[in-house]
């Protein structure tokens, strides 16, 4: 039971209450989870925890825990992405003997071999969530002798994935917080330090922070806040930085909308999807696969654009080809054909849009097994699958999807290049490479996201003028044409099609002047590529507002004049459909943006449209 979530825990230097300041903290990261809350503390020297079920704004009024005072407490929110939403599987976790709280944020990819092999040993686990098991990797350390801090320092080497978390020692009286690379701060005030996952939400608590670079820790009690490097626990000197924040952006976490706190959120995003898959739920999913007489993917809307990708996916990788279909039109067209040999693969970030979780329903009662990919574990869509795979975005709170979309893409291809490798086309060692390609291209991405923005925000600014566009590629971003063209729809109410580039002269070229945008996604395969130069050209040529985007290793791109150009870390092959769908994102934003239009929350439409 892996899970996202958002930490915020304070020490006091002089011994005052920071209970107040938890709580203030913990209302801040509505946009990291919000399915449990919990707050572990020192009382009268002895570790409490209290946790429940709901909101921080629920649970701090059901437990009371205004009432709480205490110098040193640890809190958390939680996003659960497997497992239904229970007290049990709220954090913080603690260890055997209740002196170890822990709380964390991301996903422990490992965690199955660490549960077995705790359990094997004797130790009293209560949840099945992934942190829980670091609470008794540092509970052993503990007996044998070694201080908390070198405690966490030799659970931490059995650990993989991609996280953080923060302990509440009782006999240190101290929190102790280490990244594995997701971001992470500290604030200092006057007579207190905070760790907390948000910058934003140290806003008017503290004066001064500083983020934990990958691989550090920190250690603050009442009388020090120390840094190390995990390994070998050598210190480290980190300079604090003033700290500003825009009131108005605090619970946005620093940005003006949740769409752009989203996108920028999509590097992290990926890392996580891809250590939130649990090996034994994969493996089933290949397998229903495999043995499908047919494969259904069905979905709406953007979640549907990422099933035309998977289509892609598997035909090329495994040789099956799905039927892609609208959840609306599968009960018309198809359903009369679906029996006890289909796969049915529905496809809903929400898990609650009535098309999908509809069809879903007939579909299973006709004997069909129904493989569910949500970002919400407690969706009626992951109640009715006969298997649930998460795509662990974390909290989608905009209405525009940006960072489930592709999660969704990075979950579909796993299951894909695993269907892959379970036939016997792909060996294990290039199964691997093929995932930590991911994850290096989701690395990298950190650092262009900012560049990305840019270009597609001149892009943007090109394009508003104009009344209406196409967006036009072939091959496996094809569908991410279609998925560009409804963002900026439903972003910038600007009206725009996606389209084959296949088509573009059998008819909707006659539409194509000036004030008509055409935008470009340079196919990945290299004879649509050399085809579309030339569309590009006819356009320009026709006075349309022309942007294009493309690799950055493709040497005609630079030579293209008058015409907007976003470029984008050159990708695998099959990682193109991520790389270009965030700069249409961006681009949707800033176009909405400059049209001011209410971003977060577009006319007529809702997050699930039920
Ligand atoms: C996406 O930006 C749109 N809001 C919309 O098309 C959405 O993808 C569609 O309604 C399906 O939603 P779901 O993934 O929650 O089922």
């Amino acid at each position: 039971m892996q899970e996202l979530g958002g930490i915020f825990g304070a020490v006091s230097c002089s011994g005052r209450n920071v209970a107040p300041i938890v709580l203030t903290g913990l209302k801040r990261l509505k946009h990291c989870g919000f399915d449990t809350t919990g707050v572990a503390f020192i009382d009268g020297g002895r570790l409490g925890v209290l946790k429940e079920v709901g909101e921080p704004r629920e649970v701090i009024e059901k437990l009371r825990l205004e009432e709480l005072s205490t110098p040193i407490a640890l809190g958390h929110v939680r996003f659960s992405t497997h497992g239904r939403p229970h007290v049990d599987n709220a954090h913080p976790h603690t260890d055997c003997s209740k002196r170890i709280a822990v709380v964390g944020d991301g996903a422990i990819a490992n965690y199955e071999a660490i549960y077995d092999r705790l359990i094997m040993e004797g130790h009293e686990l209560k949840s099945r969530s992934d942190f829980e098991v670091i609470a008794h990797l540092i509970e052993d350390c503990l007996r044998r002798g070694l201080s908390t801090l070198e405690s966490i320092a030799v659970a931490e080497q059995s650990l993989e994935g991609f996280y953080s978390y923060a302990v509440l020692s009782e006999e240190s009286r101290s929190i102790i917080a280490y990244t594995s690379l997701q971001p992470l701060y500290v604030g200092r005030g006057r007579d207190l330090t905070i760790v907390s996952t948000s910058k934003s939400a140290l806003h008017g608590l503290v004066d001064e922070y500083v983020e934990l670079s990958g691989g550090e820790l920190v250690a603050a009690n009442s009388s020090t806040t120390r840094f190390y490097k995990l390994h070998g626990l050598v210190r480290v000197d980190k300079g604090f930085d003033k700290l500003s924040v825009v009131e108005e952006f605090v619970e946005k976490d620093g940005y003006p909308h949740h769409m752009l706190r989203e996108m920028y959120e999509i590097p992290y995003a990926v890392l996580r999807c891809l250590a939130v898959h649990q090996e034994k739920y994969l493996s089933y999913a290949s397998k229903h696969v495999r043995e499908a007489e047919d494969v259904y993917i069905i979905a709406n809307g953007t979640s549907l654009h990422a099933g035309l990708v998977a289509s892609y996916y598997l035909s090329e990788l495994a040789n099956i080809s799905p039927i892609v279909t609208s959840a609306a039109e599968f009960p018309l067209y198809y359903m009369e054909n679906v029996g006890p040999g289909a796969v049915v693969v529905a496809i809903s970030q929400s898990g609650e849009t009535s098309d999908v979780v509809q069809a879903a329903y007939e579909a299973k009662l006709r004997g069909a097994t129904i493989m569910g990919l949500t970002n919400y574990v407690g969706s009626r869509l992951a109640n009715i699958a006969n298997l649930y795979l998460p795509i662990g975005a974390g909290p989608e709170l905009a209405v525009p999807a940006t960072k489930t979309f592709v999660t969704t893409l990075t979950t579909l291809y796993k299951v894909s290049i695993r269907v892959a490798r379970d036939m016997g086309r792909i060996t294990a060692s290039e199964y691997g490479e093929a995932v930590s390609r991911v994850r290096n291209y989701a690395l990298k991405l950190g650092e262009s996201m900012a560049e990305i923005d840019a270009e597609a925000s001149k892009a943007a600014g090109e394009i508003a003028s104009c009344r209406s566009g196409y967006v036009i590629s072939r091959g496996i971003t094809y569908p991410i044409a279609l998925e560009g063209a409804l963002k900026i729809k439903e972003v910038a109410y600007v009206h725009a099609e996606g389209m084959e580039a296949g088509e573009f002269r059998h008819g909707p070229i006659s539409l194509v002047e000036k004030g008509f945008f055409t935008l470009f996604l340079v196919p990945v395969e290299p004879h649509a590529a050399k085809a579309s130069y030339p569309l590009i050209k006819t356009s320009i040529d026709m006075g349309a507002t022309v942007a294009v985007i493309g690799f950055d290793n493709d040497p005609n791109l630079l030579e293209l004049k008058n015409v907007s150009v976003i470029k984008v870390m050159h990708a695998d092959r099959y990682l193109a459909p991520i790389a270009y769908a965030i700069p249409l994102q961006f681009l949707a934003y800033r176009l909405g943006l400059k049209l001011q239009r209410p971003i977060d929350k577009p006319r007529y439409l809702t997050k699930a449209v039920s």
